[in-house]
């Protein structure tokens, strides 16, 4: 099968696209590198090189529509995207443009290629604001309330897809993530809290929890979410399905688990509540399992051990 993943040399993209390349999918991924990285691609390379083409594009150029148009994908896998929260704070214009008009070109591509279907990375995290603790996990009945133009943009392009299904029958399936951790995740960034303390925790160096660190999250494993990609290619049209474990998990107990995967009993430094965040996360992954038959299979301890062990071997690589 011919597929599009844009955002493919990215942290979750790259996973999908090594799924895709195992199955002998002919992939072409379209990625302008802000985030993503060549290195991401190395194995889809090594296990089908001739059937994956990587262009150097950004999602907002036209360029986009032509080089879908011309590639005639069945499928779209949309994860380009300008993906942090607070980014969208301080530039919402970037935001909208990169998630917004990025997305319409994508779009405009899928139309006059007739693709079959795409399926887009929503973030279950923002789109649904901060409900009452008591509606925790939250179901795709959570009324919708996104706090930042991230969770606005990311919103709206779930409408936008359902929009070009019913215009030009364009299908879509948009899959609301947690909190994604794993291997080849970047640690740099403002996001990702696991690859934050893993990189630390292997340098030695002190991790800082901000705040009380009893703030949850919902940590899925990259491999179990990019899983969830692959089953909406034949099921799942026309719904927004969350993908996430159903459980909490606090800052304080990720830090735990992880220091004692690594051997080390320091505590972690405390630094000011960070403004902005919500308290508590986590998504029900009940209907994703009904409309897909998905169900995330890593538990947050292995999970956490693969992810180290990656973070280990580049450690190993670059010294
Ligand atoms: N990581 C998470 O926990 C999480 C949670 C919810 C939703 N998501 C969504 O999943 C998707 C993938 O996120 P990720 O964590 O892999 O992030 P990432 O930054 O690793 O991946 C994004 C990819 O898109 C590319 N990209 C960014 N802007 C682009 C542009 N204008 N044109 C072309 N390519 C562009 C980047 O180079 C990168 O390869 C995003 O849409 C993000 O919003 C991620």
């Amino acid at each position: 099968m011919r597929v599009v993943v844009t955002g493919g040399a990215g942290f979750i993209g790259s996973a999908l696209v090594d799924q895709l390349a195992r199955r002998g999918d002919q992939v072409l991924v379209i990625d302008n590198f802000s985030t993503g990285s060549e290195k991401n691609l190395e194995e889809a390379k090594n296990a089908s090189a001739e059937d994956l083409v990587v262009e150097n594009c950004d999602i907002r150029n036209p360029e986009t529509t032509k080089l879908i148009a011309d590639y005639k994908p069945s499928v779209i896998f949309h994860l380009a995207a300008q993906a942090d929260v607070r980014a969208s704070v301080e530039d919402p214009l970037i935001d909208l443009e990169t998630n917004l008009v990025g997305l319409i070109r994508v779009l405009e591509g899928g139309r006059k290629a007739k693709t079959r279907k795409i399926i887009f990375a929503s973030s279950g995290g923002t789109i649904y604001g901060e409900p009452e603790a008591k509606q925790l996990p939250l179901n795709e009945d959570t009324p919708w309330n996104p706090l930042s133009p991230y969770g606005v943009s990311k919103l709206a392009g779930s409408l936008y897809i359902n929009t070009y299904s019913s215009l030009h029958g364009l299908g879509g399936t948009t899959l609301a993530l947690a909190n994604v951790y794993g291997p080849r995740q970047d640690p740099h960034g403002e996001a990702g809290v696991v690859a934050i303390f893993a990189g630390k925790l292997l340098k030695g160096e002190p991790c800082t929890i901000y705040g009380t660190g009893m703030q949850t999250r919902d940590f899925v494993y990259v491999e179990d979410v990019a899983s969830a990609f692959m089953a909406s290619i034949e099921k799942g049209d026309g719904k927004l399905l969350n993908i996430g474990t159903g459980t909490e998990t606090s800052i304080q107990q990720l830090y735990k688990e992880m220091a004692l995967a690594v051997g080390i009993d320091s505590a972690p430094e405390k630094g000011t509540e960070r403004s902005g965040e919500i308290e508590r996360s986590s998504l029900d992954p009940s209907l994703a399992e009904k409309v897909l038959g998905w169900k995330p299979k890593t538990s947050l301890r292995d999970g956490i051990h693969s992810t180290l062990k990656w973070f280990e071997s580049k450690k190993e690589e670059n010294s």
